[in-house]
């Protein structure tokens, strides 16, 4: 199910052969340490989205551990989960309809638009091809997306979108450049960090990129997952937390560089890194700095920790006073409180969300129902955590009568603060 990763993904620290040797004293630090170090430890966990019926066979658990580069600051996971039981079949993650992702869109096509030409996109990792249909609609003229979930490929063929039901591969990427010629705009949004094998990956796009042609890879920012304290990003599919410094060393050997970095607030903070190729005309523009070192890696284990024991507390508390507690949004996020809490439906009664993919199935690794998200007005329940804590505003200014009923809303991600109910 799954097989250990020890080394770093993106510049090779603690790889056992003499070519990382000679980096690391080329480098002249001969103070770094040569292994990763152990952030946070989840101990074994359930795949984060892991949606099953009651009789259904479930993937099973794998450790769950983040460890940190401290020469590139990559963060990373200790194992990885084989990648066919996570996407293959039937993924349940589609691209969110909502009003916060639908202006994140906005921005970020504009902001694209004025980096490249408009004629041909491709997509890694397509989903059900909702970013791709809204850049049809606003000004690219060809469209082409990459899948490998079989139920998301087949939604985005149903809306029209031209979509391979595959993983991005050095394979694909030669079908694509013979079917469709080399593109202006190379997307992948929240789908680098969920690739193991970077060197394929990046010569696949390498190969795919003509001298002018935009990489634009969205990534959530570990700066932000780190400075927030959103330990629950943490989940078997991202497999690594990136940084520029990180991109930058996984870049070396290949002809692309990051040329720009923008920043956007969907999912608790992201970047957009825009990598061209070396020989590109354009000019690059000033990268951020970042800050990243041990200290802040132990605050942030330390304080995800704290997070998970107060909300347990909060909870327990809360039900053992006779009220009811539901969750809003299964999102892998979810699974991560659940497990790390140890709930089950006596604490948590149902969690409701919009996606036809989750609901009428389980919580992964728990017995906790998903409904649809008309429950929350029916059942009027006394306290809801908002596990989709990245759209909490968007959520709570749309149940209203929740809320006009005394509901009290709990956001897991920040500190709690739990006002009695109204
Ligand atoms: P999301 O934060 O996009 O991702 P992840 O699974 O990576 O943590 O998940 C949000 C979940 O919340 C998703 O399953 C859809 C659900 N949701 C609702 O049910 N109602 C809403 O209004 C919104 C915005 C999301």
């Amino acid at each position: 199910m799954y097989r250990l990763h020890t080394h770093c993904r993106a510049c090779g620290l603690g790889k056992p052969d003499i070519s990382t040797l000679k980096f690391s004293v080329a480098a002249g630090n001969q103070e770094v340490p040569q292994k990763l170090m152990e952030v946070l430890d989840l101990g074994l966990m359930p795949l984060a989205n892991d949606f099953c019926s009651q009789d259904q066979e479930r993937a099973g658990y794998a450790p769950l551990k983040l460890l940190w580069c401290p020469r590139c600051t990559l963060g990373q996971l200790s194992v990885v989960v084989n990648p066919e039981i996570i996407y293959r079949n039937h993924y349940p993650y589609v691209t969110s309809p909502s009003k916060t992702m639908k202006d994140h869109f906005a921005s970020l096509v504009s902001d694209l638009k004025a980096e490249c030409e408009t004629d041909l996109v491709v997509e890694i990792g397509s989903n059900d091809g909702t970013l791709l249909e809204f850049m049809q609609q606003n000004g690219f003229s060809k469209t082409y997306g990459v899948e490998p979930a079989e139920n998301l490929a087949n939604a985005a063929l149903k809306r029209g979108i031209n979509t391979v039901n595959d993983f991005f591969s050095a394979e694909v990427a030669q079908d694509i450049e013979r079917v469709a010629g080399l593109p202006d705009l190379i997307i992948a949004r929240h789908v680098f960090c969920h690739i193991d094998d970077w060197t394929h990956a990046i010569a696949a796009i390498d190969q795919l990129c003509g001298k002018e042609t935009v990489v634009a890879i969205e990534v959530p920012y570990f700066i932000d997952t780190v400075k927030n304290g959103e330990w629950d990003q943490i989940y078997h599919e991202h497999l690594s937390y990136m940084t520029v410094k990180a991109m930058q060393a996984a870049l070396k050997g290949s002809h692309l560089h990051v040329s720009k970095v923008l920043r956007y607030p969907i999912h608790g903070g992201a970047i957009v890194m825009i990598l061209r190729r070396d020989d590109s005309e354009f000019a690059k523009t000033p990268l951020p700095v970042e800050y990243l070192d041990k200290s802040d890696l132990n605050t942030f284990a330390a304080r995800a920790l704290d997070r998970i024991a107060v909300l347990k507390k909060t909870v327990n508390e809360l039900i053992e006073a006779g009220n009811t507690v539901v969750g809003y949004g299964a999102s892998a996020k979810a699974t991560q409180w659940i497990q790390s809490c140890g709930f089950t439906r006596k604490h948590i009664k149902w969690i409701c969300d919009t996606t036809m993919f989750k609901q009428y199935k389980c919580a992964p690794g728990s017995d906790i129902p998903i409904v649809d998200e008309g429950a929350l007005t029916r059942e009027l329940p006394d306290y809801a955590v908002c596990f989709a804590w990245n759209f909490m505003s968007e959520i709570v200014a749309k149940e209203k009568i929740f809320k006009a009923h005394g509901g009290r809303w709990i956001n897991p991600n920040a500190d709690i603060e739990v006002a009695p109910r109204g």
